[in-house]
């Protein structure tokens, strides 16, 4: 497992921040920071509110940047009914390559279960996305002892009725929920522990493991990116906070340096 190359994804997860001025002037100094390199090192993705896609988009366009963009969220229904959601294939046509996929924030606050999650993964792929599916325990959980079957739980419920080759393309971020904007971050040892298992549950299911991303999420800043991503497990990093400073989240990408 060692030894196969994965490439890391370092994506910033802007939540319900920045409207689409604020989000022009924030990837610009993004694309200026990112080099070259880094785009060849890892793939660098962008997620702002869904207000501001269309102004990302077009700005990614005109620079020619290799920065990719992605949703946050969608619904599993290809259009409907349904007052307030945005469908996978809109995000699509505004070229998105990523959407989000039951972040702690949706299962916590909207109530998304492991099933709804599973149906908007089978949408993202159907757009021709791939989705980035978070699971997490709670810090109750992990004082209960119960974070190794959350997150087995999880992640065959998340993935229920996707095929071995969708499960190949995906992402996984592991994301525990006491270090999401808290500041405390998973300890990297703890930390890859938790994706190695994760790798296990993909294999488990039948797919090659050891090709899938999983990235680690929660409180990631400049000064621990590297190390977590030096762990064996862990390819890329899902960053909140410090994804909305143009230099923090340049550094983050720079981790090599
Ligand atoms: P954080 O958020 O980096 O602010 O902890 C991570 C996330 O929620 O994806």
């Amino acid at each position: 497992m060692a030894t196969v190359k994965r490439k890391p994804i370092i994506a910033g997860n802007w939540k319900m921040f920045k409207n689409h001025l604020e989000a022009i002037a924030l990837v610009q100094k993004i694309n200026y920071l990112v080099r070259p390199e880094d785009h060849d090192n890892a793939e660098v993705v962008v997620c702002p509110p869904f207000t501001a896609l269309r102004a990302v988009q077009t700005l990614i366009e005109a620079e020619d940047s290799r920065l990719l963009l992605g949703g946050q969220n969608c619904h599993w229904e290809k259009e409907g009914a349904f007052t307030g959601e945005v469908a996978a294939p809109m995000l699509a046509r505004l070229k998105c390559s990523y959407v989000i996929a039951g972040h702690s924030e949706r299962r916590q606050y909207f109530h998304e279960t492991d099933a709804d999650v599973a149906r908007k993964a089978t949408a993202i792929f159907a757009a021709g996305m791939k989705p980035i599916v978070c699971v997490g325990e709670t810090l109750e959980q992990r004082d209960a002892g119960d974070t190794e079957s959350v997150i087995i739980g999880q992640v065959k419920g998340s993935l229920d009725g996707l095929s071995t080759e969708q499960v190949n393309q995906l992402v996984v971020a592991y994301e525990p929920v006491w270090a999401i904007g808290t500041g405390r971050t998973a300890q990297s040892s703890d930390a890859n522990q938790v994706c190695g298992l994760i790798r296990g549950v993909l294999s488990d299911l039948g797919a090659d493991a050891a090709s899938i991303r999983i990235q680690y999420g929660g409180s990631v800043k400049p000064g621990n990116a590297k190390e977590l991503m030096a762990e064996e497990h862990i390819d890329g990093a899902l960053v909140g906070g410090a994804s909305l400073e143009a230099d923090d989240f340049a550094l983050i990408v720079r981790y090599r340096d």
